[in-house]
């Protein structure tokens, strides 16, 4: 799907970004491997090498822009040329409500996960313009396209990397570089299982209605695709691959709260539910019963 390509993936020393790299590689690419944390970029690279594959490590702090810079020119010094770039890195904020968080995670937060990807971008598509052209995904999240309780500068960010998507996605559309976004629902890596030692409940309550994780494999194929010339058509948009997490959300949560059904549906109320209440409502009024529910739209009284 990808002979002989050129792809660079940030973020990949774990979880879904070392899925793509590891993905990039079996479809045939030579792949630079990059993370801020080195042992673990060496440790993806080492898995494309022991496979056959090309590989190499390039340690980078994805948001400072002269680190990116460096990151693209040693791409290209090594590969000749850059393909398909994945911008994954990224990581979570600490779970707080809007009044209760912090400055300086706030901060953080926007620099790894939107910043980089701004920064990665305008440093891919400069290299990609002088050979003719290149796919770009970035990973942003079903906290782009929804609210995340107790995560707002998680959310502000993955939204704001779709913003950014769109964006060069037409800018660039007739330079034959196509831009796009992937929004992972639960993915089964490092970072859920921190999210749930930080609050054990968390997850088990915003299951999707496939009732399981992602494994960063899922993610992964879809990002090949993306890259691939089977997605030729496919620029400036946001793919859900959330075991239909979204598509629940959107049918049944009006604006300005959920609709909630007792266990056998009969006893339906409307009931306005503030954004900190939607996590703990949502396993019991969802993902249990909203296929014994029907599922026609209402508006709250
Ligand atoms: N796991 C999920 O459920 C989920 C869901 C939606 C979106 N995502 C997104 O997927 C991406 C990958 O996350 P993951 O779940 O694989 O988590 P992860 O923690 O396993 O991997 C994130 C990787 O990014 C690296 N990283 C962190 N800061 C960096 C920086 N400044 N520069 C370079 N690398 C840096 C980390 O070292 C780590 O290897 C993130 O952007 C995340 O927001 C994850």
């Amino acid at each position: 799907m990808l002979r002989d390509k050129v792809a660079l993936v940030t973020g990949a020393g774990s979880g879904i970004g070392r899925a793509t790299a590891l993905a990039f590689a079996r479809a045939g690419a030579h792949v630079a491997v990059s993370d801020i944390d080195v042992g673990n970029a060496s440790a993806t690279v080492d898995r494309i090498l022991a496979a056959g594959s090309e590989a190499c490590c390039i340690p980078a702090d994805a948001s400072h822009a002269h680190a990116v810079a460096e990151l693209i020119a040693k791409t290209v010094a090594r590969f000749g040329r850059l393909d398909c770039a994945h911008n994954n890195a990224g990581i979570e904020s600490a779970l707080a409500a809007t009044a209760d968080s912090d400055e300086l995670d706030f901060d953080r937060t926007i620099a790894v996960n939107l910043k980089s990807v701004w920064l990665c971008m305008r440093a891919e598509i400069a290299q990609m313009l002088k050979s003719g052209g290149g796919t770009i995904v970035n990973t942003a999240s079903v906290g782009g396209l929804v609210a995340v309780p107790q995560s707002g500068a998680y959310a502000a960010a993955k939204h704001g990397v779709i913003g950014l998507t769109r964006t060069a996605a037409i800018e660039y559309a007739q330079q034959n570089i196509r831009v796009n976004a992937i929004c992972p629902g639960l993915t089964r890596t490092g970072m859920t299982d921190r999210l749930s030692r930080a609050d054990p409940e968390l997850l088990s309550a915003i299951m999707p209605p496939m009732g399981r994780m992602a494994q960063p494999d899922e993610i992964a194929q879809t990002v090949v695709f993306m890259c691939s010339d089977a997605a030729a058509y496919l620029t400036g948009q946001a793919l859900a691959v959330d075991g239909g997490a979204t598509a629940i959300w959107r049918a049944c949560a009006p604006p300005f709260g959920l609709l909630r059904c007792d266990r056998q549906g009969r006893d339906e109320k409307p009931v306005r539910l503030c954004a900190a209440r939607l996590v703990p409502v949502l396993p019991k009024h969802f993902t249990r019963d909203f296929r014994r529910v029907p599922t026609t739209r209402r508006s709250l009284q």
